[in-house]
């Protein structure tokens, strides 16, 4: 069982250069198997969900493997095996990923139906209304998926949400579709603007990836080509966070300030100050936090996966902060863990209300998810005594390297397998 050992620490000091964003890369690797060819992908996390989207992809009957200089390569051949597992599947969600861009190259897809997660239910629903819309029809059996399509013809779908995973599967369908889609009501992450770029950059024709109506004008040929991985804006929050708890000044280099504003002003109005330098951000923090409110919304609004490592950094707040969860129903387990180390957190339906103290107490805790394995880091650096964080294997899902890039900054951290 891994774990983690992570013990107070000095004020920080260093630079950290910030990885690829997994959310983008997974999805760039499941649009390969549009076209065949050979793909290259820089800055891919190396961190397993990216191996378990090569697995899949092998499962399919492609190739993957990292080169001597870190890219990815991924080659498509002329046929795809056109299945997800349950066990591919179960081991992750966005496995889901490739039943749009499998139905619109192959005509068909047989992909599992992903279960309930730790953040609640996680329905699929949006993506399958989206893509019968375009003329697929699904059947469910055994808890596969079984989608198929002799041909997608463009529509104009209005998704009820604007659900990332749901516009991003419409895209990688709708780019070989017939005549003309218009998604609207599209989630607008910086992740789907990469998207569409990679699309594009194949021979789609996209516009407005990123924005709340995407238009997509259905070709009849893509290719394989080569692109660059945006950086990952859960890592910047991450760090920042850690940095927030255990003080002193960081440089984040490769970040994207622009992809950051409503985190940015956050921090701020919790103490930490931040400014924007050529391809990367300067940090300082000293002290605890100022009580702020921080709620998540779709982007442009504050992401959900920053929350448990805000909520952590307010742990520590002169006062008493509130946290709201607008977009899953049930990802507060970790606030029980929280709670272990003598964090004052009350839930209340989907609020959270955080009375600061100055200091925690180490504690045996568990990573339930990545993001609340990462909170739990978060909290040790304020926290009198020793951590021990079980159950690490989940950070490893969507951070490379980071017991290392931790220490490099002054964070005493170890990891016990
Ligand atoms: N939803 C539905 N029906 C659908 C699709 C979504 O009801 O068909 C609901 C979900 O249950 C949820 C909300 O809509 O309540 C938002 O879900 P969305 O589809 O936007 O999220 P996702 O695509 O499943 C991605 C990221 C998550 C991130 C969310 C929100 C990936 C692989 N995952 O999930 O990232 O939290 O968007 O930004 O891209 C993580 O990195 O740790 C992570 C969980």
């Amino acid at each position: 069982m891994s774990r983690l050992i992570v013990r107070p620490s000095a004020p920080l000091s260093g630079e950290v250069t910030i990885s690829g964003a997994k959310n983008s890369a997974l999805k760039l690797m499941a649009a390969c198997v549009l076209a065949e060819g050979r793909y290259v992908l820089r800055n891919v996390p190396a961190i397993s969900d990216v191996e378990y989207m090569c697995a899949l992809l092998e499962a399919m009957g492609m190739q993957t493997r990292r080169r001597e200089d870190g890219a990815l390569e991924i080659i498509r051949g002329s046929q795809v095996i056109p299945e997800a597992p349950y066990e591919l599947v179960e081991r992750m969600r966005a496995s889901s990923a490739v039943l749009g861009p499998l139905l619109a190259a192959m005509g068909e897809a047989r992909v599992a139906m992903p279960g309930g997660d730790d953040f609640g239910a996680r329905p699929i629903d949006m993506h399958l209304q989206g893509l019968e819309a375009l003329g697929a029809e699904f059947t469910l059996s055994h808890g596969m998926i079984h989608a198929r399509a002799e041909r997608l013809v463009g529509t104009e779908v209005v998704l009820d949400y604007p659900s990332v995973g749901a516009t991003e599967n419409l895209l990688m369908a709708a780019v070989l579709a017939e005549g003309r889609t218009t998604v609207r009501n599209a989630a607008r992450e910086p992740e789907i603007a990469d998207l569409g770029a990679f699309l594009n950059r194949m021979g789609g024709q996209i516009l407005g990836a990123g924005s709340s109506v995407v238009t997509i004008d259905g070709v009849s040929d893509l290719r394989a080509v080569e692109h660059t991985v945006i950086p990952d804006r859960i890592e910047v929050a991450t760090f920042l966070s850690v940095l927030g708890v255990a003080g002193g000044e960081l440089t984040l280099q490769h970040v994207r300030p622009d992809h950051l504003d409503l985190l940015i002003e956050k921090l701020g109005a919790m103490g930490i100050r931040i400014s924007p330098e050529p391809d990367g951000l300067w940090a300082m923090a000293s002290g605890r936090p100022r009580p702020t409110n921080v709620a998540t919304l779709p982007y442009p609004g504050l992401a959900t996966d920053y929350l448990p490592l805000l909520v952590a950094l307010q742990c520590f707040n002169t006062g008493t902060s509130y946290a709201t969860e607008n977009v899953f129903s049930g990802r507060f387990r970790y606030v029980g863990e929280l709670a272990r180390m003598g964090a004052q957190v009350r839930v209340d339906g989907h609020h959270l209300v955080i009375d600061g103290v100055e200091r925690l107490s180490g504690a045996p805790v568990r990573a339930l998810d990545i993001r609340a394995g990462a909170a739990l880091v978060v909290a040790a650096l304020g926290a009198d005594g020793e951590t021990i964080i079980a159950d690490a294997h989940h950070l490893d899902r969507g951070y490379e390297g980071l017991t290392d890039r931790l220490s490099a900054i002054g964070v005493q951290i170890e990891r016990l397998d």
